[in-house]
Formats: C-alpha cells, structure tokens, sequence
C-alpha cells in the first residue's frame, strides 16, 4: 500500500471530484463544500480554493488554507485541510486541521496516517502547533488525534481540544 499527499490543484480532474461527491458536506463539522457540485462547478472551485493556498493574511475573516488529497496506490480516498493561522474564531471551532477519509476506507489505519502526513507537511506551511477541535461524539477522530502525540487541552461540552506538535 503506497499512501502520498497530493496538494489541491486547478488542474485536479474526475477522481477528485468523485472523490468529493462520496464525502460528505458537513460531516461532524468537517467541511466538503464541493459536494453537490456539477463538474463546471467543481473545476470553478478547484481554482478559487488553488487561489486560497496563495493567500497572505487574514481576508474577510478567512485564513489561508491548504487542501491536500490522500491517495492510496493512486486512488484519492481523503481530503485534508491545513490553515496557517488561527483566528479567535478558529480556535474555538475549526483549528488548524481537519481531514475526512472515504467512508469505505475507515477503520484500516489510514485516518492517523494522513494526519501524520498532513502533520509534517504543516512544518512547511510554518502553521507551527496545530489544534484540533473535535466534537466529543466523534471518538475515532480523538483516537486518530491521539495515536498522533495529540495533547488534550480541555474538553468543554461539545468538544475535544488537542494540540500536536508537528
Ligand atoms: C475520523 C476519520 C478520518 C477516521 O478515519 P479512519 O481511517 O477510520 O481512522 P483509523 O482507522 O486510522 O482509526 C480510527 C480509530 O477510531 C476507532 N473507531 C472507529 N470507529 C469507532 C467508534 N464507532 N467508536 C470508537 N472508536 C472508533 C478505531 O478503532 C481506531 O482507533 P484504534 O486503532 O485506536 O482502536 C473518519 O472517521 C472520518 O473521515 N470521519 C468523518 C470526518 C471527520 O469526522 N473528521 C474529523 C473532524 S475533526
């Protein structure tokens, strides 16, 4: 089994956007917002989302971001986000990073492998430590944050906070 991490681009074709239709739009506050798209739509996306990985600075209260693919054996099985800073906001929902596997590819490891992956590839982006913020119900995304040298901070009523140093 080959895992690499692909970086969203423009040019991004129909394995992507498959890809995106079999993920959820909002599946415990991760957010897909390409689900639903037309294939015009989507490639409309690609680039406006390409564009955001370019972005310098807070703009209309959204930070820059970055979108990495996971293939497995040259597949796309998962969509991972990677923000370089943190805003009040963000730190109390969002975080630095999130990620959402291909809902028949659960269960076989490959969710703490992408975040390690998506970890290292954040020292790139200086994103420095990540924070996640998981919804309490969301018991594998915990484990997954864990098995990652995950630090819980504190645990409010909705959610998990907990930091990984990349
Ligand atoms: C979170 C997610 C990425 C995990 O992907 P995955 O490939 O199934 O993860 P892994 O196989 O690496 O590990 C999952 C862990 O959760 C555990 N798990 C799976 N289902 C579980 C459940 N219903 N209850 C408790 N633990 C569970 C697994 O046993 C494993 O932990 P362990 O190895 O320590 O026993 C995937 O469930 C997903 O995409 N969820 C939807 C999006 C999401 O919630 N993203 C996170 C937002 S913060």
């Amino acid at each position: 089994m080959e895992l690499e991490l692909k970086k969203l681009s423009p040019e991004d074709g129909r394995d992507v956007y498959d890809l995106l239709q079999a993920l959820p739009a909002d599946e415990n506050g991760f957010m897909n917002p390409a689900n639903g798209l037309s294939y015009d739509q989507y490639r409309d996306w690609l680039r406006f989302a390409a564009a955001c990985l370019e972005q310098v600075g807070v703009v209309d209260g959204k930070v820059p971001e970055t979108i990495f693919w996971l293939y497995e054996d040259g597949r796309p099985i998962g969509m991972g986000k990677v923000r370089h800073l943190m805003t009040e906001a963000l730190l109390e929902k969002g975080g630095n990073i999130g990620y959402a596997i291909l809902p028949s590819a659960r269960g076989r490891g490959l969710g703490k492998k992408f975040l390690a992956l998506l970890a290292s590839e954040s020292k790139q982006l200086h994103a420095g430590r990540l924070l996640l913020t998981i919804q309490n119900h969301n018991q594998p995304s915990i484990r997954v944050a864990l098995a990652n040298g995950g630090r819980i901070e504190r645990v409010t009523a909705d959610r998990h906070y907990i930091w990984i140093d990349p």
